[in-house]
Parts: structure tokens; C-alpha cells; sequence
């Protein structure tokens, strides 16, 4: 998570905080989804310790806190009580190849982690029900949001998957939320066959915005 502040287009506006804020019933108990959440928000919480895929979790914690700060940081996130256990975030691309070719409808899904031991348990599917299908939050609808997957980002160590199998597990995951898989020529995601460039398009997008997403993704914009 870098400074992409001066990089952020003026007209760039993130969701107001706490546009979503849902209790709902689980098996686990009452689960809060909301977001984006303030760094004040973030710092209150309790960061579970099972969330450090990333970094340790007191600094992953202290990261999404100065990301929620920045004009493109977005942070959602997914509690038990005062437990934060299940988190994404996005902002404006932070990818060497996409900071190149950022335009203003272009968005990128940062990270997503649940910790070590709720996972399987349908927390990030609820999260991102919530985020991407709930008929009352439509801002993701105005972007292409894109996630870029390259095995270094997976958690191979943890779930023992082959980078293979990591990789139709994401396409799964993402699929559900309309990520299908783009050529690009990006070359961090040429690096590994296993890497692959995600990207959701918007119901509000435009053939115009679609095309030249198309164009950034080959590298010819
Ligand atoms: C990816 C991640 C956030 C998923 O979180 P989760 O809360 O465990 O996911 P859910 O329980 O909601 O499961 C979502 C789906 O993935 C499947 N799934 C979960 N873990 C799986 C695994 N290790 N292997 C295969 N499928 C798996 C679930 O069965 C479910 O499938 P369904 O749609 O058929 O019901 C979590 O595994 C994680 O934190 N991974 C480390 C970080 C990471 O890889 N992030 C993604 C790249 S940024």
C-alpha cells in the first residue's frame, strides 16, 4: 500500500463511510460487515491475530489504518463483536503496469484475508455479497475493478495448494463476483503461468471505458 495520493484523480470520490453496514445472522454469530471503514473505526477494532498472510497483524492493522487515510483507500471489513477476522481493500492501481495506464474509471482490489482459523467458514463470500451484490450499494458498478493475482500474493504456504490449484480457486472466488480473467502483457503477470490479471466491469461502464481497458491491458494506451 503506497502513497498513490498525488496519483488520485480530483474527481476520484470514495464511498462515504459506513455507505455499508449490515448485522447479519451466521453460524458463527452476529457478523458486522461495513465499510468503508475511517481509520478511527479501524484503530477501535481488535485486528485478529489469525490475519497475517500480508504482515504481522499489528502492522497489517496499522497499514489498512494509513490506507483508509488516503483520498483511494477503501477499506470493508467483516467483525465478530470487536474482532475484525475478514477484510478487503481497494484503491487506484498500485501496480507498476496500471499506474502507468490509470484512468478514472479504474479501480483495484488491493487485498482480501480472513484469518487463518475462520477460514472456509463463508466470510469473504459474505463480505463480498455484500460489496458486490447488494442491490442498495451499487458503487462498484461505476468501475473496472481490477485484481491482480500473482502467486506471491497466494497463500500457498497455509492452504498447501499448488500455485495451479491457488489458481482456479481464486478464479472460483472472483468469478462469483463477476472477475473474469484478461490478456495482458503486463509483464509481472507474464512472470508465472499461474499469475493472472482479474478484472470486473461495471454495470454503469460504457463500450468506450471497456475499449480502453482492453487497450491498457496489451499495452497499446
Ligand atoms: C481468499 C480468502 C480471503 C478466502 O476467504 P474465506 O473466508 O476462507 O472464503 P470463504 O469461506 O468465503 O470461501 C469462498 C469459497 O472458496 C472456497 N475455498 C475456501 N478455501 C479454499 C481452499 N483452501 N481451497 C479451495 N477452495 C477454498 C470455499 O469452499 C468457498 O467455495 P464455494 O463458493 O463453492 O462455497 C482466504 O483464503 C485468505 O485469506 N487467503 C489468503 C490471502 C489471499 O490469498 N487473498 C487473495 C489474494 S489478495
Amino acid at each position: 500500500m503506497k502513497d498513490t495520493a498525488s496519483d488520485v484523480d480530483s474527481r476520484f470520490e470514495k464511498p462515504a463511510y459506513d455507505s455499508v453496514s449490515k448485522i447479519i445472522s451466521t453460524d458463527l454469530g452476529w457478523l458486522h460487515i461495513r465499510g468503508p471503514v475511517s481509520a478511527g473505526t479501524l484503530s477501535d477494532y481488535h485486528f485478529s491475530e489469525g490475519l497475517s498472510c500480508f504482515r504481522p497483524p499489528k502492522r497489517q492493522q496499522q497499514a489498512l489504518i494509513e490506507h483508509s487515510k488516503e483520498p483511494d483507500g477503501i477499506v470493508f471489513t467483516a467483525a465478530l463483536a470487536n474482532n475484525i477476522i475478514t477484510y478487503v481493500s481497494f484503491q487506484k492501481p498500485d501496480f507498476p503496469w496500471w499506474i502507468k495506464r490509470c484512468f478514472p474509471r479504474l479501480l483495484e482490489l488491493g487485498s482480501v484475508e480472513t484469518d487463518l482459523s475462520w477460514r472456509k467458514m463463508g466470510l469473504s463470500k459474505t463480505l463480498f455479497d455484500t460489496i458486490f451484490k447488494d442491490p442498495d450499494f451499487k458503487y462498484f458498478e461505476d468501475f473496472i475493478t481490477i485484481a491482480v493475482h500473482t502467486i506471491y500474493s497466494w497463500d500457498l504456504k497455509n492452504t498447501c495448494l499448488s500455485p495451479w490449484d491457488y489458481r482456479k480457486y481464486m478464479l472460483k472466488l472472483f468469478g462469483q463476483y463477476g472477475f473474469v480473467p484478461w490478456e495482458t502483457e503486463d509483464p509481472e503477470i507474464r512472470e508465472h503461468p499461474c499469475n493472472i490479471l482479474l478484472a470486473r466491469i461495471g454495470t454503469n461502464l460504457e463500450q468506450k471505458d471497456v475499449r480502453h481497458f482492453a487497450n491498457c491491458c496489451l499495452g497499446v494506451n
